[in-house]
């Protein structure tokens, strides 16, 4: 566990960037500090690996005060992943993750093994551990960060901003990534982002930081969204909290309605309502209009493309989505297999909300 005790950061220059702080990062957990720009994420992150030392109060890892240690036995511990990788340009991806576990005394030999796994585990293939951080796209070098933090297999993780420098398509897959290492690991992590809604996605503890490192409120993300605390933590977790907020609640209850559907390959008439079309595993594949007749074989040319899809044990967000998305207003819910269990309407949706309300 990770705690601050009353930490307070005044700068030579006189600027204060954290007034006064207390906050517990519990063992095993993602805490997320989310923030605007300047409001001292960094400088708290760095109090923790001894890169900063506080004016005033304590930090304290697994219950020992970190100035108490030595700074580079300290950071062997903790796993530290910043913005852009900040990867040794001239040693080849395999070297680079391996560099930390070389240090701690392991052999070459060794070391170079554990990359080579560590590689494989955070979803790179194992030919680019011969190339040179230059060579890898901004994603690639992410994960990599994250495999070279990983290699001494510290208990803590630090990490700043990791995701911010690639674009949103691969920062949601790094984001997955690091959810499903994490499920794996259990980890300490301490993330920063000044991105709420990467922060509500990771965090199982999210902490709202403001100007002069003011913790405005720490809470689980649901919490957040549902009872900000003011005016500062309204604005910040934005507009669309409400909607976001389905994301955390289980669609537990939604029974998926049965559906008229079609397969792909047979011969269908005409009908007054839309007809979902599956293939031979029963798999969504789009939508036949009303009316719409076919001549000979049902082929994919035929259907209107269908909207995202909804697992049966997906939050209620995904369903409403799924719903909205459908030309037909009808969203499909399939099984782990990926096959058609029927539809649900928005109406649906908001009637199981009602009934959560009702009885919660
Ligand atoms: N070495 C320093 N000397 C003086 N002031 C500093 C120093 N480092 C940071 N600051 C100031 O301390 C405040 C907090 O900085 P910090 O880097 O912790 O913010 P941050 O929340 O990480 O911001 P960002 O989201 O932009 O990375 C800012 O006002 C910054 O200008
Ligand atoms: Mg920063």
């Amino acid at each position: 566990m990770i705690e601050f005790q009353a930490v307070r950061k005044q700068y030579a220059n006189g600027t204060v960037a954290v007034e006064e702080l207390s906050l517990s990062v519990p063992t095993g957990t993602v805490t997320v500090l989310v923030g605007p720009s300047g409001c001292g994420k960094t400088t708290l992150l760095r109090m923790v690996n001894r890169m900063i030392d506080p004016s005033s109060g304590t930090v304290l890892v697994d219950g020992t005060d970190v100035r108490a240690q030595d700074p580079a036995r300290l950071r062997r511990g903790i796993g530290y992943v910043i913005q852009q990788a900040g990867l040794f340009p001239h040693r080849s991806i395999l070297d680079n993750i391996a560099t930390v576990p070389i240090l701690d005394g392991r052999s070459r030999r060794d070391a170079r093994a554990r990359a080579a796994e560590l590689l494989e585990l955070v979803g790179l293939p194992a030919e680019l551990a011969k190339r040179y951080p230059a060579q890898l796209s901004g994603g690639q070098q992410q994960r990599v960060g994250v495999a070279r933090a990983l290699a001494a297999d510290p208990p803590v993780l630090l990490m700043d901003e990791p995701f911010s420098a690639v674009d949103p398509v691969v920062r949601e897959g790094l984001q997955d990534e690091l959810l499903r290492l994490q499920g794996e690991l259990g980890k300490t992590v301490l993330f920063v982002t000044h991105d709420i809604d990467e922060a509500i996605k990771l965090g199982e503890k999210v902490a709202v930081l403001r100007q002069g490192g003011h913790l405005a409120q720490c809470a689980d993300p649901d919490e957040l969204l549902a009872e900000p605390s003011d005016d500062f933590v309204t604005s910040f977790v934005g507009r669309d909290r409400g909607y976001r907020r389905l994301s955390f609640v289980h669609a537990n209850g939604l029974v998926p309605r049965p559906v008229p559907t079609v397969e792909l390959g047979s011969t269908v008439g005409a009908s007054d309502g839309w007809r979902l079309a599956v293939d031979a595993d029963a798999r969504p594949r789009g939508w036949l209009e009303p009316g719409r007749e076919v001549d000979g074989e049902l082929t994919e040319d035929a259907l209107v493309a269908g909207g995202s899809l909804h697992p049966l044990d997906g939050p209620l967000r995904g369903a409403l989505d799924a719903a909205l998305s459908a030309p037909s207003g009808q969203g499909v819910v399939v099984d782990a297999d990926g096959a058609s269990l029927g539809v649900v309407t928005a109406e649906d949706v908001l009637a199981l909300l009602h009934q959560h309300r009702a009885a919660p």
